[in-house]
């Protein structure tokens, strides 16, 4: 069982970093279909509104309620997050919130606990109606892609982009979950085994959807983004041998951060270049961001793991 501190900490750190990945996919996705499927972008852009309004309340109840570690870790935001979502509304036309952006940027991290006010009961609330909504976002885009896959409907996102994004959101929901079933996050050898299982096929699938969405011209970047997926491949193929033997954890846990702290400053880069209109590819600077924020939060997920 956790505390009432703890559960409201990781409730609303799990929904301000979660909210805005899972809206940007809806952003990802509405700017990917054909003008044919106007209706079915329309419904994501409403979808990312209602996501918007959540991350809100989230923000109007974190003030002092967070830690210093996600604070300080730019999984939340980055310099870059801002002038990325202004790009993307700019060239796709779809409307971002970004005064959101400008709010958590000044987000203050938690000095002390306030028991003050129904604070539980009002992140309580919070999850429940995200866990509902978000489980409607992951039902509509598993929707669209057993369409894709089926050949009635067609995406300029890759099959195993949406594929990817559900698995993201699902996992954003089985954690609200287990909040609020007050269970503590497994921090057993199997349970750390499962997440970094987790997290590193995310990151193998990053270096292989920048890989795909580079301008042919992009040699030199086309070649880091390989290397990166074959040693992401290898990797991966690592650490889920750690189930049938878990004494190389530690040094599977080594490699991780070292390989994904390359790759986090190789999409930091890219990020910058995209915003700086450097570099040639069907990416916006906004997903090269969202990336980034994905690698930052598995780093800060890496060092609770080893402390
Ligand atoms: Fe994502
Ligand atoms: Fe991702």
């Amino acid at each position: 069982m956790i505390s009432n501190e703890q559960y409201v900490r990781l409730s609303l750190e799990a929904n301000l970093f979660f909210l805005r990945i899972v809206k940007e996919h809806a952003i990802f996705a509405a700017a990917s279909l054909p003008a044919k499927y106007a209706p079915t972008s329309a419904q994501f852009v409403s979808m990312k509104n209602s996501l918007e309004r959540l991350l809100s309340r989230t923000l109007a109840l974190s003030h002092g309620n967070i830690s210093s570690e996600v604070m300080n870790s730019s999984e939340l935001v980055t310099n870059l997050t801002l002038p990325a979502e202004k790009e993307v509304q700019a060239l796709t036309g779809i409307p971002v919130n970004t005064a959101i952006t400008v709010q958590e940027t000044n987000l203050g991290y938690r000095d002390f606990y306030r028991q003050g006010g129904n604070i539980v009961q009002q992140v309580s609330a919070l999850n429940r109606e995200i866990i509902r909504q978000v489980t409607s976002a992951i039902n509509f885009q598993s929707n669209l892609l057993r369409q894709i896959l089926t050949c009635k409907a067609f995406s300029f996102v890759y099959p195993t982009n949406l594929d990817h994004v559900t698995r993201e959101a699902r996992a954003y929901v089985g954690l609200l979950n287990s909040l609020e079933n007050k269970q503590a996050e497994d921090i057993s050898v199997k349970g750390i085994i499962e997440q970094e299982i987790f997290w590193n096929e995310i990151m193998d699938e990053h270096a292989k959807f920048i890989r795909g969405y580079l301008d042919p011209s992009e040699t030199k970047l086309f070649k880091t983004a390989d290397n990166f997926a074959d040693r992401l491949d290898a990797l991966e193929a690592a650490t889920v041998a750690l189930r049938n033997n878990p004494t190389n954890l530690t040094t599977v846990t080594n490699e991780s951060r070292e390989l994904v702290t390359d790759l986090r400053n190789f999409k930091r880069q890219g990020t910058e270049g995209l915003v700086a209109c450097k570099i040639k590819a069907i990416m916006p600077a906004l997903l090269a961001d969202h990336v980034t924020r994905e690698a930052n939060h598995y780093l800060r997920l890496l060092s609770t793991f080893k402390a």
